[in-house]
């Protein structure tokens, strides 16, 4: 595992998808060029045969494979891939590596040490895996789970010393309530706990976590962990098995939303603009009655893309520019080549993440945010602005696409976040300001340094993870 690139699974050198070496569901390539998409048949299916627009709600209540002959949106073809739950990535396997025991960083070498026994034991249970497992599964790695306890003592550090200069400065006096989106493990849940209640057993009397997971089987896990190994369990918990997008209750009390990890697979569409006008058109993904997707555009119609492209619009100083439409003199020289193409490239936009935004703005009208994840990853979808990475285990080793339209259910999709945008975005939907922060910045301000030095003085705690960033209000 390499420090300068802590994504998930970094181990093994990842290799490209060679058609032969693909498991046996079908796959196509990435329509490299505007031209092809909106001129050219890319796929040998008959297409006049009827289809049905479908998102993926009804996707989810509809089908138990994935389904043919059907159009949708973007989103809701990678939500449909991820989430659904008959077919869904998500749905079969979701595994997060937990060590058995906390790192004794103290008595490491240097990182490499912790690197070591890191690989060692992460390379045990996916060998474990894949000899019983028909369908192989990645498995994940956080922050929270490599450095814990200190990563959630961070958090918790973090909430507390918000909480103490709210209440000081008669901004409200409520007990301290925390809501986390996403548990995983419920490893963030205890360790954030557990610093509360050791340090600040005034406030824990009376304070209230509440988890919201989407996966049935980590609240089960959520669960036990709450009694696990401890001879006075946290009774002021509440796990709460719903998305986070079925939320519809408004928290009318001030609270501290926790998001680790959860955002980087929030669906996102795609959009392309005009070259001459820059009007931006959305894609929408074909699947036909042979299992081929298609890719193709049309004008906008679908609210929330045109909600967050109006959103995106009205940002001033500095006014938001895309990447994806280039520059005028490009566009100049373009009208003299042969047959230009008349979309320029794709850009993934965080339509779910935005909706995000939304729902912590009506339903957590008081709500301060602590949220993380990535801001790079490697291995992305090649030709598009914020693409995501696509990949799968085949054969015990991490294989990344080159596209999005790959069979539902096989691979995982995530993006990077662009954290100064979402904070731009995020502030234009509830008002206020939110800030931008590094792994390593947030770790110094909030971090137990002592306790994640190794001997070498070298400190896991600042040094991984330095692909992911934090957003705070
Ligand atoms: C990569 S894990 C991160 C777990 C944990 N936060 C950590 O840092 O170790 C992502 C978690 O988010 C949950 N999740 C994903 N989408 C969600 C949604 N829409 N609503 C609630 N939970 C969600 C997953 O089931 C999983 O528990």
């Amino acid at each position: 595992m390499s420090t300068k690139k802590p994504i998930r699974k970094p181990k093994k050198e990842p290799k490209k998808l060679k058609e032969q070496e693909l498991p046996a569901v079908p796959f196509k390539g990435y329509l490299e060029t505007t031209q092809e998409i909106l001129r050219m048949p890319t796929t040998t299916a008959d297409p006049s045969i009827p289809y049905k627009r479908v998102d993926a709600a009804y996707c989810a209540q509809k089908f138990a494979k994935p389904p043919k002959n059907v159009l949708m949106l973007t989103r809701d073809f990678i939500h449909d891939s991820l989430y659904n739950p008959s077919y869904g990535y998500f749905s079969k396997q979701a595994l997060i590596f937990s060590p058995p025991t906390p790192y004794p960083f103290g008595e490491l070498r240097d990182s490499a040490d912790l690197l070591k026994t890191i690989g060692r034991q992460y390379e045990e249970i996916e060998r474990e895996l894949d000899d019983v497992r028909n369908i192989p599964k990645q498995l994940w790695h956080t922050p929270t789970e490599i450095l814990k306890p200190w990563y959630g003592y961070s958090v918790a550090s973090h909430i507390v010393k918000q909480y103490k200069r709210d209440v000081g400065t008669g901004k409200h006096s409520e007990p301290l309530t925390v809501f986390e989106m996403g548990g995983g493990n419920g490893t963030l849940m205890m360790n954030i706990l557990d610093y509360v209640r050791d340090t600040e057993p005034e406030i824990y009397a009376s304070m209230e976590y509440n988890l919201i997971e989407i996966s049935s089987k980590l609240v089960r896990h959520q669960l036990s962990q709450q009694t696990r190994d401890r001879k006075v369990p946290h009774t002021n918990v509440k796990i709460i098995n719903k998305s986070v997008f079925e939320w519809d209750e408004v928290v009318d009390k001030h609270c501290y939303f926790v998001a680790m990890e959860v955002i980087d697979n929030f669906a996102h569409d795609v959009v392309r603009y005009d070259f001459d006008t820059s009007e931006p058109y959305q894609a929408m993904v074909r699947v036909y009655d042979d299992g081929e997707f298609e890719e193709c555009y049309e004008r906008i119609s679908d609210p929330l893309i045109r909600d967050y492209l109006a959103v995106r619009t009205s940002l001033t100083s500095p006014p938001y520019k895309t990447p994806a439409i280039p520059s005028s003199t490009y566009r100049t020289l373009r009208n003299w080549l042969p047959l230009p193409p008349n979309l320029t490239k794709a850009e993934f936009i965080p339509t779910q993440a935005f909706q995000f935004c939304r729902i912590l703005s009506k339903y957590f009208p008081h709500h301060r945010l602590v949220l993380s994840d990535f801001f790079t990853l490697p291995d992305t979808v090649p030709n598009a602005v914020d693409a995501p990475v696509v990949q799968t285990r085949f054969s015990g080793a991490m294989v990344p696409c080159e596209t999005y339209l790959v069979q539902p259910g096989w691979f995982d999709i995530f993006f990077p976040t662009n954290f100064e945008l979402l904070s731009r975005m995020y502030d234009a939907v509830r008002g206020g300001k939110s800030r931008v922060c590094t792994q390593r910045q947030f770790a110094k301000e909030n971090a137990d340094l002592d306790k994640t030095r190794t001997r070498s003085g070298e400190n896991p705690m600042l040094d991984f993870y330095e692909n992911n960033k934090f957003l705070l209000s």
